[in-house]
């Protein structure tokens, strides 16, 4: 009897892909996963058990894009250890910078053998297989009509494991042309998706747990997607639809500009109780000069007039803002203008950073560009100006009852941790509840970074809200 041939086991390829970023490029990442995951390819949850590794990359400020750099420096080595050993692995540059850098990447580092644009990862296959046959491969392509047929059909698209809060892209791209940012350049122009693509989306998120979505886009209030006659729907009337789906318990949106805050949106935060109060508002600067340098279209003075309003439509909203110190030309009397108006709204949470001058941009030639120290010295007094208000507003939810949706277990046995309707993260103690539940309770105490909480009074059981759930207990 002929011995039977003992066959090495197949071992299902692997795919790890890191984002830099924003919440676009989380969103994408995952897509590129799922194009990858049709293809045979499980996730690998560290690039070293990869035989395919893509960055996902983020071009915004310099010191994101050259992150990326020291990264691939890294993969290089990876790559020719693994060759030694008789494996191939792949490394891919995908996102924001491969969209800017094209080409140029590979020339700088030839470890690479793919670079693929925000628009084309729908391609990737066919990328990785043009990779092998000629050695590289670049796709940097805008689709002239369909900005977003690169997220894969949903027959294709994998039934990832969720968790209870997912982003969901609504909008892509950018028409605005702030002179410091690089994201119409990288994202082309200002795009919508259909409304019933977004309601599909949505009910399979909810499908697998998912029970809280957050619509995102560059610049998610200008959304003007068609609906089912064709005519073009609002950010507002989405949220509407997206609200009366069952099981969704929250929803979110970000990022939005000032000049598209329109009045049913504002009104929204007043009628629909899923919307939570948490409003992301980027104001950049709060000089009327610096802003017309940086073609924001409004001034100080109307941010504080649209805060006022959206504050008298929803008075708990919590506002969170993106700042930047150093702007060509920012005097000292303009960046005071900047801490007054902070000092004044008093943001619960905010992000900041110094000008960064990048490629192409209008700002970047700008003559009168600000010292790194001086960017430096501002930022930090705006940072602490910021987080001394960021406190401010943890210290006043103590005390207060509030529903948490459970995320997942806290720091501590006996806790659960869930976010508050602002975005805090909170660690519950002695609830009886399972992740994706929406929970009661009283905040005891606030920490610099996450808050604590014990049950409602009443309230040791979850008050769910929607269809029945999914739990991590069952
Ligand atoms: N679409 C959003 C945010 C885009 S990028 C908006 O319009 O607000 C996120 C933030 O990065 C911006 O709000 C801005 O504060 C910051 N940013 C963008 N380009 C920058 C640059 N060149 N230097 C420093 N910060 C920048
Ligand atoms: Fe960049 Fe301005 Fe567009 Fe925001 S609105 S993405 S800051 S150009
Ligand atoms: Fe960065 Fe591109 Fe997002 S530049 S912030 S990853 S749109």
């Amino acid at each position: 009897m002929a011995p039977v041939r003992k066959q090495a086991p197949l071992r299902v390829k692997k795919v790890f892909v890191k984002s830099y970023g924003c919440q676009m490029n989380v969103y994408d990442a995952a897509r590129m996963a799922d194009v990858m995951g049709a293809e045979g390819f499980s996730e690998a949850s560290r690039p070293e058990d990869a035989d395919l590794v893509i960055l996902n990359t983020c071009h915004i400020r310099e010191k994101a894009a050259e992150k990326v750099y020291s990264e691939l420096g890294r993969l290089r080595v990876l790559k020719s250890e693994r060759r030694a050993e008789g494996r191939e692995v792949a490394i891919v540059v995908a996102g924001c910078v491969a969209q800017a850098e094209g080409r140029e990447i590979i020339r700088r580092q030839p470890a690479v053998d793919a670079v693929v644009g925000p628009q084309s990862y729908h391609r990737l296959p066919a990328i990785l297989a043009e990779a092998r046959r000629t050695g590289s491969a670049v796709d940097t392509e805008f689709p002239a009509d369909d900005k977003f047929g690169h997220l894969p059909a949903p027959a294709r698209e994998r039934t990832r494991r969720r968790g209870v809060s997912a982003f969901l892209t609504v909008q892509e791209g950018c028409d605005k042309f702030c002179t410091f940012c690089v994201v119409p350049y990288t994202r082309g122009a200002e795009s919508s998706r259909p409304v019933a693509a977004i309601l599909d989306e949505a009910r399979r998120l909810l499908d697998a747990g998912v029970r809280e979505i957050t619509l995102i886009g560059q610049n998610v209030n200008a959304y003007h997607g068609p609906d089912r006659d064709g005519r073009p729907s609002s950010l507002a009337r989405l949220i509407e639809r997206l609200a009366l789906l069952p099981g969704l318990a929250r929803l979110r949106y970000t990022t939005s500009h000032p000049n598209d805050m329109g009045d049913d949106l504002i009104a929204a935060h007043r009628d629909v109780p899923a919307l939570m109060p948490f409003l992301h508002l980027p104001v950049q600067a709060g000089s009327d000069r610096v802003l017309a340098a940086m073609n924001r279209h409004h001034t100080a003075d109307g941010y504080r007039r649209l805060v006022d309003r959206v504050r008298a439509a929803r008075p708990d909203l919590a506002l969170s803002s993106d700042f930047i110190t150093g702007f060509p030309g920012e005097t000292e009397a303009e960046f005071g203008d900047t801490l007054r108006l902070a000092t004044e709204i008093r943001f619960a949470s905010a992000y900041s950073f110094k000008y960064s001058p990048r490629p192409g941009t209008p700002a970047e030639d700008a003559e009168c560009q600000v010292s790194e120290p001086v960017k430096s010295e501002r930022l930090a007094r705006l940072q602490a100006r910021l987080e001394t208000d960021r406190q401010a507003f943890n210290r006043a939810t103590v005390g207060q009852t509030l529903d948490i949706l459970i995320e997942k277990p806290g720091r501590h046995p006996g806790q659960l941790a869930g976010k508050s309707p602002y975005g805090q993260m909170i660690q519950a103690e002695g609830l009886s509840a399972a992740i994706g539940d929406l929970a009661s309770v009283v905040v005891t105490a606030a920490g610099s970074n996450s808050l604590f909480a014990r049950p409602a009074p009443g309230q040791a059981f979850p008050s769910t809200r929607g269809a029945p759930l999914m739990t991590a207990a069952a």
